[in-house]
């Protein structure tokens, strides 16, 4: 498996593979690889001839109050994972490669951006839809695999694509979960024992939701109400958002009809956790 830095070489090696033929498969990430990220490169291999996974922390997708600098990074590790599942190349290029001096250029969705994360986090997705569109023009994949763990940045993406006439076919990815329930991620690691098994109330109300809508109920603002209150009774959780919309159009809707994203983020100390389901009125 190679470890390309530069954008030169990454084009190389990409369009060696192109002159055999070869499928391209990217798996964009912020390193610090654990199942869920191996699940989106596992699929990749399934699918595509040649897989490339970035690890790079996107500094243009943090807030000036974030963790940034405290951002787990360890491409030793991360090698060794994706070299594992069959991934062909890492991009791991520096901050100055991707953003030299006077770089001047943003890549910014409206109106899905409004809500949710987009919200509590201004200026995120503009620096995700900024370093996807990068790394989509570096490496020109003919797939892209992304989580569905980011059910927003997901369809922020998807708009993108289709706004921009973007020539890549987006694969979505269910959720990886640990077994207890609680959603792989990076930052699950920042999580003191006692908040690590506090966290476990996301899956909880998350389920219980699932349940509610499977018994019948259709009314978004109790299924949204019983899940803040599941989340509101452990003290270690702070609420950011619980939000019901239908999707994936996120637009607002007092009564469930067919599918629904309920998406929450919520804080554990410092540590801001997401996680999100698909409910269906069947
Ligand atoms: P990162 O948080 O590293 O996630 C990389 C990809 O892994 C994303 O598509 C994310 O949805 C997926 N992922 C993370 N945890 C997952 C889980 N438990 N189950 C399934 N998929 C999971 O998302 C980003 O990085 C960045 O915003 C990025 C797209 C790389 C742009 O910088």
């Amino acid at each position: 498996m190679r470890v390309i830095e530069t954008i030169q070489e990454m084009r190389t090696f990409v369009s060696a593979a192109r002159k055999q033929g070869k499928s391209i498969a990217l798996v964009p990430t912020m390193g610090a690889l654990h199942e869920g990220h191996l699940a989106l490169m596992r699929c990749a291999k399934a699918q595509c001839d040649i897989v490339i996974t970035s690890i790079f922390v996107n500094p243009t997708q943090f807030g000036p109050q974030e963790d940034l600098a405290c951002y787990p990074r360890d491409l030793a590790g991360d090698s060794e994972k994706a070299s594992g599942v069959g991934v062909d190349a890492i991009f791991h290029p520096t901050v100055a490669e991707m953003y030299p001096n006077r770089y001047a250029s943003y890549v910014y969705v409206e109106e899905i951006t409004d809500k949710l994360c987009g919200l509590s986090r201004p200026g995120h997705f503009r620096g995700v839809t900024t370093v996807v569109s990068k790394l989509f023009n570096i490496v020109q994949p003919d797939k892209a695999f992304f989580g569905q763990k980011d059910a927003q940045q997901v369809l922020v993406i998807d708009q993108m694509v289709r706004d921009l006439n973007m020539n890549v076919q987006l694969e979505i990815v269910p959720i990886v979960r640990e077994d207890d329930g609680l959603a792989m991620s990076s930052r699950n690691r920042y999580l003191s024992t006692e908040e690590r098994s506090a966290a476990l109330v996301l899956s909880q109300s998350l389920s219980l939701a699932e349940r509610l809508v499977h018994e019948g109920e259709r009314d978004i603002a109790k299924i949204r109400a019983a899940v803040v209150s599941v989340i509101t009774e452990q003290p270690l959780a702070n609420l950011e958002y619980v939000e019901i919309y239908s999707y994936p159009e996120l637009e607002s809707a007092s009564t469930l009809s067919k599918k629904a994203l309920l998406a929450l983020a919520v804080r554990f100390g410092t540590t801001r956790l997401i996680d999100n389901i698909i409910l269906e009125a069947s």
